[in-house]
């Protein structure tokens, strides 16, 4: 709900209360929500928390403005023009956005002198306490101004004692939780490598006395949250939006810049956050015919094959992916050009008839006659030197002309800035799915930017031009195959972020699929994404990232806190093994609306790690301990289960055994996890988790 009173606008969502003061671009007050209050007046402080702020006027913190006039001038001053509000969220140019019954405010400045406007949106879903902001800038002036930062969101929080957490990692160890208190100076978590990254999510929290704020942006190109403690204003500034490294945006008079679109929540504790933000992505990120259907239990031939591979390999595989409960077959990096290597191919996108036995058509064909859907994997933004398309159009590489380009992978990256380039890849990757059919297409994207360079495109421009080039191309080919489902992937999950899930209804979570790191990784996921975007496979043991070994049991229990899948050679599995995966598929699909579609919780105890995922009825509910490592002598932890009913009746299965304990007993005491640690499953496997899983069902109502 938005609610406008003289200068006073009041958003409120179910439980949170936005205030703000339009005239002097002031927050009044975020926070829990607010009953009905006859006057704000008392939360105005000095100095104000803001909304915008600009350079060279007494503020002396980071601004979420940087413009630069034609006279060299840099002096601006917004003064407020209207507020307005819609019933409707207005589409953000050429930029993924959220969705959904959403009313908005529009908040316009003007700097007097120049002409040049600000419009400051501020969308409110009620569902779910997210608030989504955007900034659009427009030149009215007569002349070119040039943007050097234009941040989607400005939160001044009040007081500087704070902890900012953070997601934190890199390539196969994405988004572990990085907690830390900032006293002073200014702290920023961003990327420079033209991805979202595996290094830093845009995804972030700020933990204070009265709850925690959470933010996050609609983006996939480089980002910059800065968090700038003012000591002598007392207040925490946080700047959400795209990074202004090497920024430099030339606006020409008439011409406006729509920055990408962030949103936050508050919450009490982090429970809530996650809560929260799972409701968002599911709901209005989220889109298309998969957002609500269960996802297909797939058989990924990578880990199993990497390039080696020919069509009675992949038949072999897949037949045998088949008797054990499979649903899809997806043939991953190899199938076209000449790629038996990573050092070749790339933008040849047309079937290696020899390895797939006379190309993808007929080898899905094949794959489907076994009954099984058929998916593909590629990596549309990438060129190989060594590929017909680099000899026929070298100019489609992103590289500087008269410089050797940075390399990585062996690969070049496609110059999307520029649009024939996006025609091409569109033409080729519609191409490859028209021709195989696919069901479900796996989008890699394996390097980060170097070399940024597109003729007649400005250097402090690029980055973003990029991302504009790449959002037409993926839009343009999910529009056109409506049915399939797309997966995510960059290296794993190097640009997992809420840009790219507004058309990829899920993301390859990481490359490490050992399942003792995949608990941290997918933990840390947890925090801002729901487990039907996570992507998690079973693959061998022992793993190909670790060597870690662990138990089949073990490696399953983890993926079932995402989307689950395996990933490994299933005509060479042992008998056990194959016995093992056919029950735990089976387990699966008759518990997948669950698993995939339920209330996700983590829990987390001193030495242990693991989830619950509980119906929306509370009639039922799986949770995953794992012990992290065990010392002698020391007695097994204990845990608390989450979501459930408490006054309700559960039995609860683990480990062959039953028992039957209230909601509350189950949420509030403390249940000991004797006996998981297993001897014999330690002694046959280095680096082995301990894990059990909970089946639990609701007996008697509450
Ligand atoms: C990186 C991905 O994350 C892997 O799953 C696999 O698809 C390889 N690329 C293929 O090159």
């Amino acid at each position: 709900m938005i609610k406008k009173k003289g200068s006073i606008v009041r958003l409120d969502t179910e439980n949170t209360t936005l205030v703000m003061k339009a005239d002097t671009a002031e927050y009044l007050y975020y926070g829990r929500r607010l009953g009905s209050v006859a006057d704000f007046g008392i939360f105005e402080g000095n100095p104000p928390r803001n909304m915008l702020s600009f350079p060279h006027r007494p503020d002396y913190t980071e601004p979420n403005l940087i413009l630069c006039n034609a006279d060299g001038g840099a002096t601006y001053e917004f003064t407020f023009s209207r507020a307005r509000i819609f019933a409707e969220k207005p589409e953000l140019s050429e930029l993924p956005s959220s969705y959904g019954e959403s009313k908005t405010v529009e908040f316009k400045y003007v700097d007097l002198p120049t002409k040049v406007s600000l419009y400051l949106y501020y969308t409110v879903f009620e569902d779910c306490d997210v608030i989504a902001v955007s900034a659009r800038l427009v030149n009215g002036s007569k002349k070119e101004i040039r943007v050097r930062r234009l941040m989607s969101l400005q939160l001044d929080l009040p007081g500087i004692e704070y902890d900012i957490v953070t997601f934190e990692g890199a390539w196969a160890r994405e988004r572990h939780k990085t907690e830390r208190r900032i006293e002073g100076g200014v702290f920023c978590n961003e990327s420079m490598r033209g991805s979202s990254s595996h290094q830093n999510n845009p995804f972030v929290m700020v933990k204070g006395d009265k709850g925690i704020f959470a933010l996050n942006l609609v983006y996939s190109g480089n980002h910059k949250e800065i968090f700038a403690c003012d000591t002598e204003g007392g207040k925490m500034r946080v700047l959400a939006g795209m990074n202004d490294y090497m920024f430099d945006w030339q606006l020409a008079p008439g011409q406006e810049l729509q920055a990408p679109e962030a949103v936050m929540c508050f919450a009490p504790d982090e429970d809530g956050v996650s809560a929260q933000m799972h409701t968002f992505v599911s709901e209005h990120i989220v889109r298309g015919k998969w957002k609500k259907r269960e996802r297909p239990i797939l058989f990924n031939n990578w880990e199993g094959t990497y390039f080696n591979f020919n069509e009675e390999k992949l038949l072999s595989i897949a037949s045998a992916a088949k008797e054990l409960g499979a649903e899809m077959f997806v043939l991953d990096d190899g199938w076209f050009g000449k790629r038996d290597t990573d050092t070749c191919s790339l933008g040849d996108w047309y079937d290696n008839v020899e390895k797939t036995g006379g190309g993808l058509g007929r080898l899905a064909e094949k794959i489907r006659a076994l009954g099984l859907s058929f998916g593909i994997w590629v990596e549309p933004e990438m060129i190989s030197e060594d590929s017909d398309l680099y000899r026929a159009h070298p100019n489609f590489a992103m590289k500087i002309p008269g410089r050797t380009p940075t390399r990585m992978r062996h690969q070049l990256m496609l110059n999307l800035a520029d649009e024939r380039v996006q025609n091409y890849v569109v033409r080729a990757i519609s191409d490859v799915i028209a021709r195989s059919g696919a069901e479900y297409v796996k989008w890699d994207y394996n390097r980060s930017m170097t070399d940024c360079y597109g003729k007649g495109v400005p250097a402090g421009e690029y980055f973003h031009r990029y991302m504009l080039g790449y959002y037409r191309v993926v839009s343009r080919i999910v529009k056109k195959f409506p049915s399939v489902l797309f997966e995510g992937c960059a290296g794993g999950g190097g640009r997992l972020d809420l840009g790219n899930l507004c058309y990829f209804q899920q993301y390859w979570t990481s490359d490490c699929t050992d399942a003792r790191e995949r608990i941290d990784i997918q933990e840390g996921t947890s925090y801002g994404y729901p487990q039907t975007i996570m992507s998690a496979h079973v693959s061998a043991s022992p793993n190909h990232q670790t060597m870690n070994s662990s138990p089949i049991f073990a490696r399953f229990n983890v993926a079932c806190g995402g989307v689950l899948g395996y990933e490994l050679d299933a005509s060479v599995l042992s008998e056990e093994d194959r016995k093992a995966i056919a029950e735990q598929i089976a387990f699966y699909k008759e518990n997948r609306k669950l698993l995939q579609f339920g209330d996700q919780y983590r829990l987390r105890g001193a030495n242990s790690a693991g989830f619950i995922t509980v119906a929306k009825d509370k009639n039922s509910a799986i949770a995953v301990v794992n012990l992290l490592g065990w010392r002698c002598a020391t007695p097994e932890p204990y845990i608390r289960l989450k979501g459930l009913n408490p006054a309700a009746l559960y039995e609860v299965s683990a480990d062959g055994k039953q028992f039957t304990a209230s909601g509350d007993m189950l949420m509030y005491g403390d249940i000991p996890l004797a006996g998981i640690i297993k001897y014999d499953v330690a002694r046959e496997n280095s680096g082995c988790i301990q894990s059990r899983m909970y089946v639990i069902k609701r007996i008697k109502q509450g």
